[in-house]
């Protein structure tokens, strides 16, 4: 064994030792020496600090065990980390248990440290997605950091949370709901952070970056680590949050719930001709026609639905299976679908659905509950369903809203609704009052005084593709303005933006998809959004825009800096490869809802 002295001291004489010429052969086996004799459970047992010292949490130091991992060698590419995969090096991972103090529960949490030589005093966690918390803790190697990943007390390993929320009907367990809302994330960098700065001796002074990226729930977590963990953080990305938790949920059963109120299901193909022919009647209001809705406010306000009555639609038959939306590990949430070949013209009903759907949430006073998908985004969640027995088209309830709805409302362990008997819009509001007051501080993830993240000087990239299909848009920009209102409601629109564009910067993505690129609009989508963040944090370069690159098209491998709300690109005459970043009243309102349907304010 040898003490945590004695490992620094080889450490610094190997430091000083490589800037003396060596050899390759030399420096390389030195470093890897080095790594190995730290990667030494009775090591990092020492480093563990006595109880009391990270509030509330009690470190067991003979649950530690550590190992050298060498991706390069063969077979070793175990745990499914895509992430893993440019990266060579050996890393040392650990794993150890805390309970919380007093309470005898069991918490695992494992991290990756890379080689001293490769570490950039960087600490990063990767969010999840759906129920799922990130289970893959190499994450940051690439980046020269360690990261981490854990159990959250209910073995989020193996199990999403939606399959451990109830203890049985009517039963919920308040640990697990808790824990995946923000604070195992939170613990998972306090203890992560802790253990970063001994295992490789950082002086008291020496500043360890700590980065949280994610996008759909993984975005909600990075979320809730700025709300909730905020002076841990230095720089955190998030993508398309699924916050606002309870209305967030209940709208993925509002799309079934138009058609089940007008009483059409319109065939999967209809609706996608109405998507396809809103997509190319949009295209050139952004003032360049390239198969992307830049702007759909300026489509939102100057194209009417109406007029694609009668267009003929085709679709081919199809036998395809998809997964859902990543929303479970579980085998039976893959669903086969058969679809005949299908033709005819969009019909008045068709538009009504489709219509009705953008338009968002009422309740039968005809008072705004929610907001909705931008126009010319898929209609994913209004597909129906082909009964072959009668050739009919039916309901069909997504059960990512279904689930929600059985679990987190009714407390009942059922994986879907079976029907939409007797269900309102008045009805889908009342659920989401339920789920707003029931997970107000755990799942609702709505806080919107960033003060302490702010004033530790905190970093916030925040983008949502603007034709997202599961989480609209607009519920990120409502966010937005609720911090604005919180923080700088006293301030003139101008200089509120020049406060928050300083640590809070939000990005809406042309055409893009739910945390991707969109195969019906091929826009650009950022891929670099780390380094724009290290950059920000680490040398001070504040973005104007965010990087992002054309994947597929006409424009493949266009690179555009994509503007910054609450401005708007329009592309110039005359020049089609560039355009301003504008902003316009009209198109700025277009964007901001209030919900009166709701007596208490909906952040
Ligand atoms: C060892 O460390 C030196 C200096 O940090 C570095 O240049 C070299 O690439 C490292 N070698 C390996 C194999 O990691
Ligand atoms: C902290 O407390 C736990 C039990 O709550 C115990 O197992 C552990 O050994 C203690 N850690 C230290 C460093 O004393
Ligand atoms: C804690 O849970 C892990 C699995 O997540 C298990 O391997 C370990 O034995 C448990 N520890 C205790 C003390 O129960
Ligand atoms: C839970 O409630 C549902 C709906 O009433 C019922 O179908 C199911 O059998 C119940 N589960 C148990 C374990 O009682
Ligand atoms: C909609 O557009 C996509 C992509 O261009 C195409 O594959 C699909 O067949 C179109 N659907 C209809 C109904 O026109
Ligand atoms: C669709 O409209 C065309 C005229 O535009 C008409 O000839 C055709 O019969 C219609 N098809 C159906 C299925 O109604
Ligand atoms: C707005 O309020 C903040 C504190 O809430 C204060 O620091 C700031 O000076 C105020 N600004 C103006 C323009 O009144
Ligand atoms: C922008 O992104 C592209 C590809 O995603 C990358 O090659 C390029 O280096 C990035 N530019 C900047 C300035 O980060
Ligand atoms: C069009 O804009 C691009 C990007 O700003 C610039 O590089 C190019 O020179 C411009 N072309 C013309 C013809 O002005």
């Amino acid at each position: 064994m040898l003490s945590r002295n004695s490992i620094l001291s080889l450490y610094l004489s190997l430091a000083s030792s490589i800037a003396a010429p060596v050899s390759d052969t030399v420096s390389s086996s030195s470093n890897s020496t080095s790594l190995t004799e730290m990667c030494d459970s009775s090591y990092i047992q020492s480093l563990i600090p006595s109880n009391g010292t990270l509030l509330g949490i009690d470190l067991i130091p003979s649950s530690v065990q550590a190992t050298i991992v060498d991706p390069s060698a063969q077979g070793s590419s175990s745990s499914g980390a895509s992430s893993t995969s440019t990266y060579t090096s050996k890393y040392c991972s650990v794993t150890l248990e805390y309970t919380h103090t007093g309470k005898g529960d069991n918490v695992t949490v494992k991290y990756a440290f890379p080689s001293p030589d490769e570490f950039s005093n960087r600490f990063y966690l990767a969010g999840g997605g759906g129920y799922t918390l990130n289970s893959d803790a190499t994450g940051g190697l690439t980046y020269g950091a360690v990261s981490g990943a854990t159990s959250a007390g209910y073995d989020a390993f193996d199990y999403s949370m939606d399959e451990v929320f109830l203890y049985g009907n009517g039963s919920i367990n308040w640990d697990a709901a808790y824990m995946f809302s923000y604070q195992a994330l939170g613990e998972l960098t306090v203890v992560g952070k802790y253990l970063t700065r001994e295992f490789y001796g950082l002086a008291q002074e020496e500043k360890l970056y700590t980065y949280f990226e994610g996008c759909s729930d993984g975005g909600r977590e990075a979320m809730s680590q700025v709300q909730r963990w905020g002076e841990e953080y230095d720089g955190v990305i998030a993508g398309a949050p699924a916050f606002r938790y309870a209305q967030q949920q209940v709208l993925h059963v509002f799309p079934a719930t138009v058609e089940h109120t007008l009483g059409y299901y319109p065939p999967t193909c209809e609706l996608e001709k109405i998507v396809n022919a809103t997509i190319e009647a949009c295209d050139g209001l952004d003032g360049r026609v390239d198969g992307v809705i830049s702007r759909t406010d300026l489509c939102a306000l100057q194209f009417d639905l109406e007029s694609l009555v009668g267009q003929p639609y085709y679709c081919a038959a199809t036998t395809s299976s998809s997964l859902g939306f990543g929303f479970s590990k579980r085998d039976d949430q893959s669903q086969t679908s058969d679809t005949p070949e299908q033709s005819g013209n969009i019909t008045k009903e068709g538009i009504a659905v489709a219509k009705q759907i953008y338009d968002g949430l009422f309740n039968s006073d005809g008072e705004r509950a929610y907001l909705s998908f931008r126009i010319g985004s898929s209609l994913d969640d209004a597909d129906t369903t082909y009964n072959s027995d009668d050739d009919k088209w039916e309901l069909n309830i997504p059960s990512t809203g279904g689930l929600y709805v059985q679990k987190f409302i009714k407390l009942l362990d059922l994986d879907n609704l079976d029907n939409l008997d007797g269900v309102t819009y008045d009805t889908l509001i009342d659920w989401m009052k339920i789920g707003m007051y029931r997970y107000f501080d755990s799942l609702q993830t709505t806080v919107t005084d960033l003060t302490p993240f702010r004033n530790a000087g905190g970093k916030l990239i925040h983008y949502h593709g603007e034709s997202d299909p599961s989480i609209p848009p607009a519920s990120s920009v409502h966010y937005w303005q609720s911090v604005r209102d919180t923080l700088y409601g006293n301030l003139t629109f101008e200089e509120s933006l020049k406060e928050l564009d300083e640590w809070y910067q939000f990005y809406l993505v042309p055409g893009a998809a739910h945390c991707g690129t969109n195969e019906l609009q091929p826009g650009p989508y950022p891929e670099t959004n780390m380094e724009i963040m290290i950059n920000w944090v680490e040398n001070g370069v504040k973005p104007t825009g965010l990087n992002a690159t054309v994947s597929e098209g006409e424009y493949a491998s266009e690179n555009q800096e994509l503007c910054k709300w609450p401005t708007r690109p329009l592309w110039r005459s005359g020049n089609l490869s560039t355009f301003d970043c504008v902003f316009d009243q009209a198109s700025y309102e277009s964007w901001t809802y209030e919900f009166p349907a709701f007596k208490i304010p909906v952040y």
